[in-house]
């Protein structure tokens, strides 16, 4: 016979799982993370990832309740905050050196790495994808079926969907489905920029640059062994634009004449933010010889997506409202789930079963209704910020927003970027 204790199942192994997971195991209550992906190797690990920034209250708090904050200040990037906005005409808008925000940042790589070291190895199992979820009513209650293909299937009694945009235990709640934002995202690593290109490590500084206009955006992040994470963002209305633009299947090096011909792309742009993007373009297909560039569009769940709770199934981070990154909230809300969503299970927790559901019930309808509150102004926030950034003269308009907090600076003489 089994045991009466609660079967507790995360789907997916992101920030938000490994997070919930971390803090349940504090609590010494059982659980299993199932992640389609297959255990990353610490070579993987090691490679440049994009970078997120935890703020205090959500992701960092989440840290603490975990006991890994001392971890964190050992692995957080020594990364500088340094912020410098271009307008397309290479002309610098805005500089900072993030002075007054203290937000220390982690590669995504590092908080895996760190989250996952305190977590038993049989609790995350890598290599599991969920093929489809069905509630099931069984004479305990109602119960969850998780389907992994020739992995089998397992039931359990409370399912918590980490599993990011394309959520499949999403779809046992609601039938919301995530839609185009309007934007689509190209990415490129540069390696060893300062020494091979010190001019384009000048150009993008030490910490988070960006160059808009036209409503598209280049955008940089330094990342470890002197690389930098370029990022291009493009609007267009067209959600195929990856394949209409020709941009699909092509290596980067490839593509990077599309981009930069095209005026309604990048080619009415300064020289110096068109060498960045060739450089971006072409050392991304020497390390990758065999990949192609790597263009998709964004996604967003609609703003204030809610749904109606059912007993032993929730969400958490980017499956409960999935966003854009303009405002940088995504993991850290995800984080902040993960907090929240742990405290409301360890004050339900009864090692039977029956008591456990019967308690946790009222605390999850909590959890939800104020997770969506909470992620629904995040929401709006983000949504501005786009379109703030994305506007016809986004430079204008981030300045704009810059000195509206911190109020008038004045740059050195020389403001061009350098050639
Ligand atoms: C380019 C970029 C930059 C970003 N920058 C920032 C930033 O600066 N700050 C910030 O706060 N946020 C940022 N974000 C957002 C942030 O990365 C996400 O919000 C965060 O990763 C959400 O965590 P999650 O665990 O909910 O989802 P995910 O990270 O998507 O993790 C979901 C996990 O579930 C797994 N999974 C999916 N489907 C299944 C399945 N069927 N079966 C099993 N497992 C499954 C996936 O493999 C994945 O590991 C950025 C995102 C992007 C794309
Ligand atoms: C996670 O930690 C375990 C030890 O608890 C280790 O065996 C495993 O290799 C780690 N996995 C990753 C992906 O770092
Ligand atoms: C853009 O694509 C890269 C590579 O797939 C990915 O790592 C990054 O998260 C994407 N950015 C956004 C904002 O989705």
């Amino acid at each position: 016979m089994s045991s009466t204790a609660p079967q507790i199942a995360i789907i997916g192994g992101g920030p938000a799982g490994l997070t919930l997971g971390v803090l349940l195991h504090k609590q010494n209550i059982p659980f299993t993370i199932f992640e389609l992906r297959q255990k990353p190797t610490e070579e993987e690990l090691a490679k440049p990832s994009g970078s997120l920034d935890l703020h205090d209250e959500s992701g960092l708090a989440a840290l603490r309740e975990a006991g890994l904050y001392n971890d964190f200040l050992k692995r957080k990037a020594e990364c500088s905050e340094d912020q410098l906005v271009y307008n397309m005409e290479g002309k610098l808008y805005w500089k900072d050196d993030g002075g007054m925000a203290s937000r220390p940042e982690i590669s995504r790589h590092a908080l895996t790495t760190l989250l996952n070291s305190s977590l038993p190895a049989e609790s995350i199992k890598w290599g599991y994808k969920l093929v489809k979820a069905t509630s099931i009513s069984t004479p305990a209650g109602p119960k969850t079926e998780l389907d992994f293909g020739p992995k089998g299937k397992q039931t359990f009694d409370l399912v918590i969907g980490a599993d990011g945009a394309w959520s499949k235990i999403r779809s046992l709640l609601t039938d919301v489905k995530p839609a185009y934002s309007g934007v689509q995202n190209i990415t490129f690593t540069i390696r060893d920029l300062s020494t091979k290109y010190p001019h384009i490590s000048k150009l993008v500084g030490l910490g988070s640059f960006s160059a808009l206009g036209l409503r598209h955006g280049v955008m940089s992040q330094r990342a470890v062994q002197d690389s930098a994470r370029i990022y291009i963002f493009l609007t267009t209305p067209d959600e195929e634009f990856p394949k209409t633009s020709g941009i699909a299947g092509r290596s980067a090096a490839n593509a990077k004449e599309i981009l930069l011909n095209d005026e309604s792309l990048l080619g009415r742009w300064a020289p110096s933010l068109k060498e960045l993007v060739t450089v971006a373009c072409d050392e991304e297909s020497i390390d990758n010889p065999d990949a192609n560039a790597d263009i998709k569009p964004l996604y967003t769940l609609p703003i204030g997506s809610y749904w109606e709770h059912k007993p032993g199934v929730t969400l958490i981070g980017d499956a409960a409202h999935l966003m854009c990154p303009w405002a940088g909230e995504g993991v850290n809300l995800a984080m902040l789930d993960s907090l929240k969503l742990a405290q409301g299970i360890t004050e339900a927790y009864k090692s039977d079963l029956a008591d456990f559901l019967e308690k946790l019930d009222p605390l999850l309808k909590v959890y939800e209704s104020e997770m969506i509150e909470r992620t629904t102004e995040k929401a709006e926030e983000t949504r501005n910020n786009g379109q703030m950034l994305f506007s016809e003269d986004g430079a204008q308009a981030f300045r704009d927003f810059f000195v509206s907090f911190f109020g008038e600076r004045n740059f050195e003489e020389s403001n061009e970027c350098p050639q």
